[in-house]
């Protein structure tokens, strides 16, 4: 059994995972009104995955038999600038989630919760691979500066995403 205060962080999660499908997806919508097929595609994978991540503490706090209580979702971001704006933002967003499964963490070890620091470490391993990835895409980004061949060609590299 989750204690109250597990509960109501996971469900709070819940919504940031949810959250973050829904921005980035919003991003994806951008990318294809800016023509940039291949970013919009990564971003459309990675609302994918966030909503995955979201169905992990779903499918978790269920099996710990709690109760899932859906909360509500912002509207995202609409209106974007430069692709190396877009991506400093996903970093700055990957942050903000790495630092909730850090205190959902927190939580886990003060509560003495050994089931959730075990489910939970998936959550921080992931989190760096998100850094990360968002952190190669931003570096190569500002490397390009706004030479437009180069962004294309990066649009064409990033849009392979889940091929290899
Ligand atoms: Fe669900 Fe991108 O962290």
């Amino acid at each position: 059994m989750l204690s109250k205060n597990m509960l109501a962080e996971m469900n709070e999660q819940i919504k940031h995972e949810l959250f973050s499908s829904y921005l980035y997806l919003s991003m994806s919508a951008h990318f294809e009104a800016n023509n940039l097929p291949g970013f919009a595609r990564w971003m459309r994978l990675q609302s994918q995955e966030e909503l995955e991540h979201a169905l992990k503490f779903f499918d978790y706090v269920n099996d710990r038999g709690g109760k899932v209580v859906l909360q509500a979702i912002a509207q995202p971001q609409v209106e974007f600038g430069t692709a190396e704006t877009i991506f400093e933002q996903v970093l700055e967003h990957e942050q903000f989630i790495t630092g909730r499964i850090n205190t959902l963490y927190a939580l886990a070890v003060k509560e003495a919760d050994f089931a959730s620091q075990v489910f939970l470490n998936w959550f921080v391993n992931e989190q760096v691979e998100e850094e990360k990835n968002a952190t190669g895409i931003l570096e190569t980004l500002k490397m390009i500066g706004d030479r437009s061949t180069a962004i294309y060609q990066l649009d064409r590299h990033v849009g392979k995403r889940g091929e290899d």
